[in-house]
């Protein structure tokens, strides 16, 4: 219970991360305001209460500021504040750059990168007033290097997903707010959400287990997939008080994969 006094706002919470990230905050004492596109919402808020924790779903699009500013209400209202954001929305794609139109590579840099951005300028001021918050953005290894193929929109929006928290921590740091830290978690492969969703490849349909399986494994020293549960215990890491010296970090939680 080292979070009891903190609110939590997770956008994609209904996710396979999020949900991970949500049942670990409310069994740490957090109240959670679990925001996802409609029911997916209302299932992880459900869930939570029902280990225990207390949570409130609210169902909110990243790609739309009004929905943003809504969920940062939310917390004031029934928490009283805003302490912790999560960004865990996202959106995976598959093909190469030139099979994809224009509105695909949108689409991806429309969620993961400006829905970031959407969400962390909605709950700023909430934390600006207080002088304290955590923003923890859910990035990727893919947000420090190229991907092996097919992806280059979701490589894109990662860059720019570190890039912005990067930035974020500087100015926030040197604009008179260290009680404000800004990081990213960097997952590998994920043993949930689109790291087991099936996907296509050059070779046909493959589940995610099985890309891995067949093109990571041997890349990764740990030789494993990363657990949901990994994720989310970075994410109460770095929302610990005990973590205030850590900002503008990219933290990577995968197996060893990438070692910058
Ligand atoms: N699973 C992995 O292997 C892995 C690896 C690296 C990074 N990530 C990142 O982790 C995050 C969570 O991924 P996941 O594996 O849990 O996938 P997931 O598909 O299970 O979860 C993503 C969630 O985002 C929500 N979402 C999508 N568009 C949205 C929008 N416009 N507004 C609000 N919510 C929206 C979805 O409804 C879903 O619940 C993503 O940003 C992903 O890029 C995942």
């Amino acid at each position: 219970m080292r979070l009891e006094d903190h609110a939590v706002a997770i956008t994609g919470a209904g996710g396979g991360i999020g949900r991970a990230v949500a049942l670990a905050f409310a069994a740490e004492g957090a109240g959670v305001v679990a925001a996802d596109l409609g029911e997916r919402a209302d299932a992880v808020a459900e869930e939570v209460r029902r280990a225990g924790g207390r949570a409130v779903a609210v169902r909110a699009d990243v790609s739309r500021s009004a929905d943003m500013r809504a969920l940062v209400e939310r917390s004031v209202r029934e928490f009283g504040g805003l302490d912790v954001l999560v960004t865990c929305a996202g959106l995976g794609t598959a093909g190469l750059l030139l099979e994809q139109d224009e509105s695909e590579w949108t689409r991806v840099i429309d969620v993961n990168l400006n829905g970031t951005y959407r969400a962390i300028r909605a709950a700023l001021p909430q934390m600006i007033a207080r002088r304290r918050g955590r923003i923890i953005t859910i990035a990727s290894v893919l947000g420090k290097m190229g991907g092996y193929g097919f992806v280059s929109a979701y490589v894109a929006s990662k860059h720019g997903v570190v890039g912005l928290t990067r930035a974020l921590a500087s100015e926030l740091g040197s604009q008179g707010y260290p009680g404000i830290t800004v990081n990213a978690i960097c997952p590998g492969y994920v043993r949930a959400g689109m790291g087991v969703a099936t996907q296509a490849t050059k070779a046909g349909p493959m589940s995610g287990t099985e890309i891995f399986e067949r093109y990571y494994k041997r890349l990764v020293p740990q030789r494993r997939m990363i657990e949901a549960e990994e994720i989310a215990h970075a994410a109460v890491f770095l929302a610990l008080p005990e973590s205030a010296g850590i900002t503008g970090q990219a933290l990577n939680v995968d197996g060893g994969f990438v070692t910058s």
